[in-house]
């Protein structure tokens, strides 16, 4: 089993992108999941999860509780090692430094010694403490009746959780690197690094995927999945977009530093289109992702935006298995009628004016 540290505000979210890159995902805790395995190499490139460690053992969120666990676990390493303890969210109130340096002591009388600035091992000891939703599945019951989900069977339960482990793979955290404004091509409604990440991964961008955004902007999304490896296509139907997009994807995926996922960056080909008539054979590409305009502020020559929704919502099904659909408002029925069906609906308040809701789509047929 592996321990998962998620980040960000939404669990149910940074789970269901934890899903990209391990198998058997399950939220235990606040900030916290369980994972049957996992693809280290993909855990690097995930937004919302900051680390993954070889579980030791689960007990409560105090120190007495997690040092019991170190005491009664059998440890196959060998080496150096350093003890990091987090308090997610501050929600427990344990001293992670008097649970840093206790849970120390205890590696160093089973002969480890400690190495805090080069360990060979570092173990995680993460607390967390608050409610829950258990029972129901991570899917678009979770988002409540405006998705018209499958009932949903949760309840919320308080935990109070401290979880050992050893780290195995840490998520790059260079998204601040290219924040919007920062790119060589900037338009307002550019997606922020992070999400686009997360929605890339969710719709399975990965080493030999390629991954469509037929609405593609200034690229955010496209640049996040060709960091991950994948193959990437966008279309925008302004040529001032479609130009811009290639100034990004060429700044961040032909550069000559070392990729910041460790994994080969994808290629990448943009050009101007409509999302309602792709130039694409049918299942030509393995997920599509496309931010829908928000009406007041992207500019729709050709299209009402209901119609514009449904017909790139067609377009997607025909060429892909998968699609992530991120607006601002739910578009489920529009997907439904389009022939996907809806496995996830997740919201996220971005300020008080505006909520961003993202569906994942599998195609139905
Ligand atoms: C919300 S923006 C996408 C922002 C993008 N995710 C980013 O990070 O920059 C929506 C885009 O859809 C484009 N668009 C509008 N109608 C379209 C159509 N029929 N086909 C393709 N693109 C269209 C707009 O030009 C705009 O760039």
């Amino acid at each position: 089993m592996y321990l998962l540290e998620l980040g960000g505000e939404d669990d149910a979210f940074a789970a269901r992108e934890a899903e990209s890159a391990a198998s058997g995902v399950r939220r235990i805790a606040p900030g916290l999941a369980v994972s049957r395995a996992i693809v280290p190499e993909r855990v690097r490139g995930l937004a919302y999860t900051h680390r993954a460690s070889d579980l030791l053992g689960r007990g409560d969120a105090d120190v007495a509780s997690a040092a019991a666990v170190l005491e009664a676990a059998s440890i196959d390493r060998e080496g150096s090692v350093a003890v990091r303890a987090t308090d997610v969210h501050g929600s427990s109130g344990v001293s992670t430094e008097q649970a840093e340096r206790k849970l120390g002591q205890i590696l160093v009388d089973r002969g480890f010694t400690v190495d805090l600035d080069d360990p060979d091992h570092v173990l995680r000891a993460v607390f967390s403490e608050g409610g829950i939703e258990t029972g129901g599945s991570l899917a678009a019951g979770e988002t409540g009746d405006l998705f018209a989900a499958e009932p949903d069977s949760s309840v919320e339960d308080d935990v109070s959780v401290c979880a050992l482990g050893w780290l195995v793979a840490e998520s790059v955290r260079d998204f601040g690197t290219r924040a919007p404004t920062d790119k060589p091509f900037f338009q307002p409604g550019s997606m922020d690094p992070l999400l686009a990440r997360a929605v890339a991964n969710v719709a399975g961008a990965r080493p030999g995927a390629t991954v469509l955004d037929p609405m593609c902007g200034t690229g955010g999304v496209l640049v996040e999945a060709g960091l991950v490896g994948a193959d990437v296509i966008g279309t925008d139907a302004q040529a001032k977009m479609a130009a811009g997009a290639r100034e990004n994807l060429r700044h961040f995926l032909e550069s000559d530093a070392p990729s910041p996922t460790g994994v080969e960056r994808g290629s990448w080909h943009v050009g101007r289109g409509d999302a309602t008539r792709l130039a694409l054979a049918d299942d030509a590409v393995d997920g599509v992702v496309f931010d829908a305009p928000y009406g007041r502020q992207s500019k729709i020559d050709t299209h009402r935006l209901e119609d514009l929704v449904a017909g790139a919502l067609a377009e997607a099904e025909r060429v892909a298995p998968r699609a992530v659909v991120i607006a601002d408002r739910s578009w489920a029925s529009e997907a439904r009628a389009a022939g996907w069906e809806l496995e996830a609906a997740f919201e996220r308040r971005v300020h008080r004016s505006l909520t961003r809701y993202v569906l994942v789509l599998e195609r139905r047929r």
